[in-house]
């Protein structure tokens, strides 16, 4: 049976999975990198720092296995920008999709270029997406534009630098702000606004084609042919093999709500992403709510408090209470849907009665009815996913958590185990790149929690509905 090696080049993490054409995971390793941040807001890694984890995590994965696996995948972390020489040498550190130095220019971007220009675009102009990023280093570090032969997405450096292949996908291109989704090519208007050359660029092509062989020497991997790849949020939705009509909810560090849709219909609210999924270009695409304090606050609020995660699940195992405070969740600003990074958490309603409990209650109630928002967004984009919704990640594993969440959607959840979708939705690329197929990933379902249609749930998310409003206009 055939073997692939998937790559997901993570924020704070690269993995290395070995896995089987029937789908098994057969080994896989994981190496840390740090995300530098010399300055507040400012979230950088050196790339060599991704290409040395992402050998040494392979070496260990393929330890011990007589034969050599088949292919490679990539997968990796969307948005930010690789600044490199023509022989692929960084000209400076990458930077992150979780930088938001460039709030400025994301402001001038948008007026510049309109809603309808950006709706073709797939999302507005946050800080940290590759093209915000370009444009903040035309004005600040013009030298390092001036040296640089392309601006490449992670996962892209990465296999340039196992490959001497230049190549990206139409996932990673669609979140760069500068690829129209309707043409399938990037786009000239966004190039204009965003003050990138278009040479700087990529060729876009097919996620699931072979981009080159491996030619760096002395390594497990050397000889293998490598796909293109894809975004790590476009192959999670790929390793679950969901198709239009099917979505997930993962509840992680941050909550991502994913819709898959079969043609480009732009969300002109923009307060959701449209992205490409893998594939061809025009396979297909998905709709994203990025809930960035989605499980961000929590872990703030735990710190804060000195409190543990069980001390937090315990606070809501009965149930929202009528008195406790309203939390706005927004430690890091919000994504979907508010798109605002300047958004600020707060508590409200504090007095001599609150207790611990009730502000960590508070805490899971203000992430639990952000996300509610972005799916109404989502739902209201015209791209409702079919109920149950399986929810994937850590916080699927809270009960009292999922009925809230259930309750405060509207809709039936299906919590999940899942492991490893996104490595698998890379391993599945690689394969189908070979010209065979994988299966996705096995979903193990713990049963499915309907809303309760709770009243007081309904209250307390329109009195923080009005707060949010309130914090939005000041
Ligand atoms: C999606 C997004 C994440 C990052 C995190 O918009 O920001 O999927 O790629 O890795």
């Amino acid at each position: 049976m055939r073997r692939v090696v998937g790559i997901d080049l993570g924020t704070q993490s690269v993995k290395v999975a070995v896995v089987a054409a029937d789908g098994a995971v057969q080994s896989s390793a994981v190496r840390p990198y740090p995300v530098d941040s010399a300055r507040p807001g400012w979230a950088e890694t050196a790339p060599q720092a991704w290409l040395d984890a992402a050998l040494d995590a392979a070496r260990e994965a393929l330890a011990g296995s007589d034969t050599p696996p088949d292919a490679i995948g990539l997968s990796g972390q969307m948005h930010g920008v690789v600044l490199c020489d023509d022989d692929g040498v960084p000209v400076r550190s990458a930077i992150t999709w979780a930088d938001t130095r460039s709030g400025a220019e994301a402001r001038r971007i948008a007026e510049t270029l309109g809603r309808a220009e950006l709706a073709r675009l797939g999302s507005a102009p946050f800080p940290g997406f590759a093209g915000v990023t370009l444009a903040w280093l035309a004005e600040h570090e013009p030298d390092a534009l001036a040296r640089a032969r392309w601006a490449l997405q992670p996962k892209d450096w990465l296999r340039l630098q196992l490959t001497g292949e230049v190549a990206t996908d139409p996932s990673d291109a669609s979140g760069t702000l500068l690829y129209d989704l309707v043409t399938g090519a990037w786009s000239p208007a966004a190039l204009a606004a965003c003050g990138v050359s278009a040479d700087l660029l990529a060729p876009v092509i097919a996620s699931d084609a072979i981009a080159g062989t491996v030619t760096q020497p002395g390594s497990v991997l050397t000889g293998l042919p490598v796909a293109t790849g894809g975004a790590d949020a476009a192959c999670g939705v790929h390793g679950l093999g969901l198709t239009p009509g099917l979505g997930a909810l993962a509840l992680g560090t941050g909550a991502q709500l994913s819709s898959m849709i079969a043609s480009p219909d732009p969300d002109d609210t923009l307060r959701t992403h449209t992205f490409a999924a893998v594939g061809p270009i025009g396979a297909a695409y998905y709709r994203l709510a990025a809930v960035q304090s989605g499980g961000l606050a929590l872990e703030r609020a735990l710190a804060w408090l000195g409190a543990g995660i069980d001390e937090a699940q315990a606070a809501l195992a009965s149930g929202v209470r009528a008195d406790d405070p309203i939390f706005l969740p927004f430690v890091a600003g919000e994504r979907s849907p508010y798109l605002d990074p300047d958004l600020r958490a707060s508590w409200q309603g504090l007095s001599l009665a609150t207790t611990r409990e009730a502000l960590l209650r508070s805490v899971l109630e203000g992430m639990a009815y952000t996300i509610a928002a972005a799916y109404d967004a989502i739902v209201e984009s015209g791209a409702s996913p079919a109920a149950p919704l399986t929810t994937l990640g850590g916080g699927s594993r809270d009960a009292a958590y999922v009925a809230l969440l259930a309750d405060a959607i509207g809709i039936a959840l299906r919590p999940a185990a899942v492991a490893d979708a996104t490595v698998v939705g890379a391993t599945r690329l690689a394969m189908t790149a070979l010209g065979e197929s994988m299966p996705p990933v096995a979903i193990t379902a713990h049963g499915i929690v309907e809303p309760a249609g709770d009243a007081l749930v309904a209250l307390r998310r329109d009195r923080w509905e009005a707060a949010v409003e309130e914090a939005r206009r000041a």
